[in-house]
């Protein structure tokens, strides 16, 4: 299998799947390579530096398997490494790379969901204290009223796989209750963390049918197809044979059984040792 030239797709886990599933169903052509940190997962209570080191170390092997492209699907990466690498690492030592994260090309869109122009914010508590979102969603929509919640206990029920039962009710209706009672015309929430569509069924439960729920894979994947005809550069060293290579740092068959319930179709990944 031919995977030189893959875009390449990261995440903390199994969340960034919620990302790749959308940008490989817009785009199917492209040969991606998906990489989750599941050993040093979750990423969301790590320090700033933390996330940059384990950040950099995983998009620096993505490039070393060849990809001119890696996606940051993944809000705390975003909030706390993109930056840096953009700025620091890609000029120094890989000019001719690119990385992109998920949290501006939300940023840009969020205001065409809200009527009241009150927004909720569900994340990490890497992405709510980054202030990432309130920064990006000014620079776009500066009358939107933004209100932040962090839900520490979201990432580690879905990375064990407990998210569906019972316990994980909960916490989800405790920190969505914390969000809603911000503002009550809230009426759009953005799940600022790929792993939280996961849990959409038990977030809905919770919100009055008035407030929309947005999850960021197709604003993500829309907004990589428009980068991708901005870039022809970047598009050209794409290879186009349509293959996906799986990758974990953790225990390769629960993610395989994770990934393949999820992307409704037979996954084996591969073991990496970071
Ligand atoms: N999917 C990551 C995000 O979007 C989860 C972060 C974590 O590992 O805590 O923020």
């Amino acid at each position: 299998m031919n995977l030189e030239n893959s875009i390449g797709v990261f995440d903390s886990g199994f969340g960034g799947l919620t990302v790749f599933k959308s940008i490989a169903h817009h785009l199917p052509n492209y040969n991606y390579i998906y990489l989750g940190d599941n050993a040093r997962s979750p990423y969301g209570d790590h320090s700033f530096d933390t996330v940059y080191q384990y950040t950099l170390e995983c998009v620096e092997w993505l490039f070393s398997q060849g990809c001119p492209l890696v996606i940051l699907a993944c809000n705390t990466a975003s909030a706390k490494a993109l930056r840096n690498i953009q700025q620091l690492d890609l000029p120094s030592k890989y000019p001719n790379r690119r990385v992109l994260g998920v949290i501006r090309p939300t940023a840009e869109v969020i205001g065409n969901f809200t009527e009241t122009n009150v927004v909720g914010v569900l994340g990490t508590r890497g992405t709510v204290k980054s202030g990432s979102y309130l920064m990006e969603i000014a620079k776009f929509f500066p009358d939107i009223e933004v209100h932040q919640q962090s839900c520490p206990m979201w990432v580690p029920l879905i990375e064990n796989g407990e998210h569906l039962k019972e316990g994980a009710e909960y916490f989800v209706k405790e920190y969505v209750a914390e969000l809603l009672s911000q503002n009550p015309s809230m009426d759009t929430i953005l799940l600022a963390c790929t792993h939280y569509p996961l849990l959409i069924p038990k977030i809905l439960k919770y919100l009055s049918p008035n407030i929309k729920l947005i999850s960021q894979g197709d604003i993500v994947a829309k907004s990589l197809t428009s980068y991708l005809l901005r870039h022809p550069e970047i598009e050209a060293q794409v290879g186009k044979e349509g293959n996906r290579l799986f990758y974990t740092t953790g225990d390769t068959e629960t993610f395989d059984l994770h990934a393949s319930v999820f992307l409704g179709r037979d996954v084996q990944s591969r073991k990496l040792k970071m």
